[in-house]
């Protein structure tokens, strides 16, 4: 199997639920505890600009209303992307995936984007992204791990970057999964921790590719995890586990 270049503890959405998620405070923060590795969910503006939000919609993480799709960065970037969490964050910005970029390569950590497309926009993000990221990681030997729910987004990263790793993301093992791997050439599946088992794990390994699980918040789903040979784990509990454990 090729080298593995990710740590084994990657903080999900920045730093989990310590801090608002997918804000560059959540990164600090997640830093702050020893992370090396993030991942984030990254979609599109109503004039294109990747950002990190996780729902397609702004009410539950920020100050705005309606869909992040409707509306131009330039709105998107004035909203208040903390204050919902607790009042020390308030007045928090939402990011660009630019500016995460920036906070990532300046630290020599590494980052997993899961592109989250808003609906009827998934070629066009996953297309997006993969641009931005062979743009803004230009040169450096560790690129972020590309990952998604959503094969089409994938497929579009694939043609418009096929050199940047790919995983597929697994809520459930429907049926055909493993074509879909084969055809986007993923470096990795990751799959909801409570699919994973000894099976799965030396399917996946058979083929080359690596397996990672979210979200890990409990130590006994940890231990179960790292004792089945596990590639990597992405976790809300930046406070529970030391990264380098
Ligand atoms: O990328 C793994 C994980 O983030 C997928 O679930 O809903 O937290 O984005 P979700
Ligand atoms: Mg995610």
């Amino acid at each position: 199997m090729k080298p593995w270049p990710y740590p084994l503890w990657v903080a999900h959405r920045g730093a989990g639920t310590l801090a608002p998620e997918n804000t560059l405070a959540a990164f600090r923060l997640g830093a702050r505890y020893g992370y090396r590795a993030f991942e984030c969910d990254v979609k599109l503006s109503a004039d294109g600009v990747p950002m990190l939000l996780h729902d397609a919609t702004l009410e539950r993480t920020s100050n705005g209303t309606g869909r992040a799709a409707d509306l131009p960065w330039a709105a998107l970037s004035q909203l208040d992307a903390g204050g919902w969490h607790s009042r020390a964050f308030a007045g928090e910005p939402m990011p660009t995936l630019e500016a995460i970029a920036r906070f990532v390569r300046g630290n020599g950590f590494v980052l997993n984007i899961e592109i989250k497309p808003t609906p009827e926009h998934e070629a066009a993000t996953g297309r997006t992204v993969a641009e931005a990221v062979r743009r803004l990681w230009q040169g450096d030997a560790t690129p972020p791990l590309l990952s998604s729910f959503t094969p089409d987004a994938l497929y579009a990263a694939q043609a418009a970057a096929p050199n940047l790793p790919r995983a597929l993301l697994l809520d459930t093992l429907w049926p055909g999964w493993p074509a879909v791997v084969q055809a986007l050439d993923c470096v990795a599946v990751v799959t909801n921790h409570e699919l994973m088992d000894a099976d799965l794990l030396a399917q996946v390994h058979a083929q080359g590719r690596r397996a990672l699980c979210y979200t890990v918040n409990e130590l006994a789903d940890a231990e179960r995890l790292r004792a089945l040979g596990i590639d990597g784990l992405i976790t809300d509990a930046v406070d529970r586990f030391a990264p380098a454990a």
